[in-house]
């Protein structure tokens, strides 16, 4: 049985994908802590409510990067995670934190990388008029928004969108990327070949949302 650390920062709706899908498909692990870097992240009530121990590092409460790092580092390492899930987790990372996590750590973030790392990356996909906007899920590196590619999604730019609306529809694509990625990490199938994440046996490491019909992912 793996086990699964996921760290949020607010609602956590990637969370909650990740642990019902851990339920309900039998994956061969268990998330067995959410730990937050704000009191108010409204996601630790659902943990709570799903039998996950929570805990929370406030980073407002540390002065230096480093030390709110470490801090977290213990927390998470309390409960000796297989894999550390970051889901809307708002934090820069220290280089030497992403290196104890090395190659089981994964993060989702709100574009087609490495386009838009980042904030407010719907607003730049908007700005920069990109006609396919999305979504990836990448192991981390010390580099912000970066890493070995798991899985991507992508959607059209409609004419009508606004921030909003792409939003919405990029989040329902994550909510199918995030707990695949997951799964394939915990059945052990993911490899890294130089920046290439090789899964094994292949499957699509990519998800086109259907839009012929404008309907939702
Ligand atoms: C998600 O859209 C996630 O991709 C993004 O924050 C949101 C969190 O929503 N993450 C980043 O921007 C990381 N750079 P959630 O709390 O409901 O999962």
């Amino acid at each position: 049985m793996k086990k699964i650390v996921i760290l949020i920062s607010g609602r956590g709706s990637n969370m909650e994908a990740v642990v019902r899908a851990c339920a309900t498909e039998g994956w061969p692990a268990q998330v067995v802590a959410v730990i937050a870097n704000r009191p108010e992240a409204t996601g630790l009530a659902f943990a709570a409510a799903h039998g996950i121990a929570t805990a929370v590092v406030d980073h407002r409460q540390f002065d230096q990067r480093e030390a709110f790092d470490a801090a977290l580092a213990e927390a998470i390492d309390r409960f000796a995670p297989d894999l550390v899930v970051l889901a809307g987790f708002m934090r820069v990372l220290t280089a030497g934190f992403v290196g104890h996590y090395a190659g089981r750590m994964l993060n989702i973030h709100p574009s087609l990388l490495p386009s838009f790392a980042g904030l407010k990356t719907h607003q730049q996909a908007l700005d920069a008029g990109v006609r396919l906007h999305g979504a990836s899920v990448h192991f981390v590196t010390a580099q912000l928004d970066h890493g070995p590619i798991v899985i991507q999604a992508a959607l059209p730019v409609l004419a009508s969108d606004d921030v909003t609306t792409l939003a919405a529809r990029v989040l329902a694509a994550e909510h199918i990327i995030y707990p695949r990625a997951v799964r394939w990490f915990v059945e052990g199938r993911l490899a890294l070949d130089g920046l290439t994440v090789v899964l094994t046996p292949p499957e699509p490491q990519w998800l086109f949302a259907d839009y012929t019909a404008g309907e939702g992912v």
